[in-house]
């Protein structure tokens, strides 16, 4: 393959990512861990399926940093996860060093690279990587949207029986309890679902939505969401590597847009070779953007826990 990814974490999310982007041909792929054998068993692994999948992407997996130097793209999904009744934010301190170690290992060794962040809580992590990194706000991008539109469009699809390609969502917002769905601009061939779903049930959509992750939690009790997260990482990779220009909802640094200042969080943006290449500003009613707002100051507020301890 001519682009390289190195995935950070050999996790459940950082597998699942690997496994989809070689079998997708997208890149050749690093796996990164720091636990010995762990990235080699599952890049091996891997690699032992490609015959059978058919595909010519290389695998390797790491614990050396230097295997990282030279990617096109760094996927960060190392960090512990949320266990039942933990809130995203629990995770702060102990994900932000992580993120913070990592990023300034990593982002040396490949100085071009795109950053797309997926530990949790989502929106501070990017936070970190941005000033560990010290890369423009451009190539540090955060999954986030794409997931949790993605559950909603899932949702949509059931509660209408439609089929799930005919659904496309829009969630802004930080990764948290206080994301913004929006059904007006979430639709079925077109049409928004606020024309086709009584008010009632277009709340619990929402609602089911917004506790997406923690419905995965409760049912796996030891592990958090990891196939619909790999999903949306790799449909973010994809529009950078190949340069597609998908305009998709990611958390990305904000300098002004939405009336928000210097700060990480879910708006569409085009996602391509050069990363977030554009903020995109849909027009909000005044009760969506104050939904927005609360969810930025929920955001802001965790990353002033972060200054407090330190990282
Ligand atoms: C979730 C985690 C990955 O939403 O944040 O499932």
């Amino acid at each position: 393959m001519d682009k390289k990814v190195t995935v950070i974490g050999a996790g459940n999310v950082g597998a699942t990512v690997a496994q989809r982007l070689a079998e997708k041909e997208l890149a050749d792929v690093v796996l990164f861990d720091r636990t010995e054998g762990l990235p080699q068993g599952k890049a091996l692994d891997l690699k032992e399926a490609a015959s059978v999948e058919k595909h010519d992407a290389r695998l390797i997996g790491a614990n050396a940093y230097e295997a990282s130097e030279g990617s096109d793209v760094v996927i960060l999904a190392a960090g512990v996860p949320r266990k039942p009744g933990m809130s995203r934010g629990d995770l702060l301190a102990t994900n932000a060093k992580i993120v913070k170690d990592i990023i300034e290992r990593v982002a040396p060794l490949s100085p071009d690279a795109i950053l797309i962040i997926v530990t949790n809580p989502l929106d501070v992590m990017c936070h970190v990587a941005f000033q560990a990194s010290k890369f423009p706000r451009n190539r540090v991008v955060g999954m986030s949207g794409v997931l949790d539109a993605g559950r909603f469009c899932t949702f949509i699809a059931m509660e209408l029986n439609v089929s799930v390609k005919n659904t496309h969502a829009l969630v802004l917002g930080g990764h948290g309890k206080t994301m913004v769905p929006l059904p007006r601009y979430s639709t079925v061939a077109g049409v928004p679902i606020t024309e086709l779903l009584p008010q009632e049930r277009v709340d619990a959509l929402v609602k089911r939505t917004r506790e997406g992750g923690a419905e995965i939690i409760g049912l796996l009790k030891t592990s958090s969401a990891y196939y619909a997260p790999a999903s949306a990482v790799v449909e973010m990779a994809d529009s950078i590597l190949k340069d597609k220009k998908k305009i998709l909802p990611c958390a990305a640094y904000l300098q002004g847009e939405y009336g928000i200042h210097d700060l990480f969080i879910g708006v569409p943006v085009k996602l391509g070779k050069d990363g977030v290449e554009e903020i995109i500003e849909v027009t909000l009613t005044q009760e969506e953007d104050a939904a927005l707002k609360k969810s930025a100051d929920a955001v802001r507020s965790l990353v002033k826990n972060l200054d407090k301890i330190g990282s």
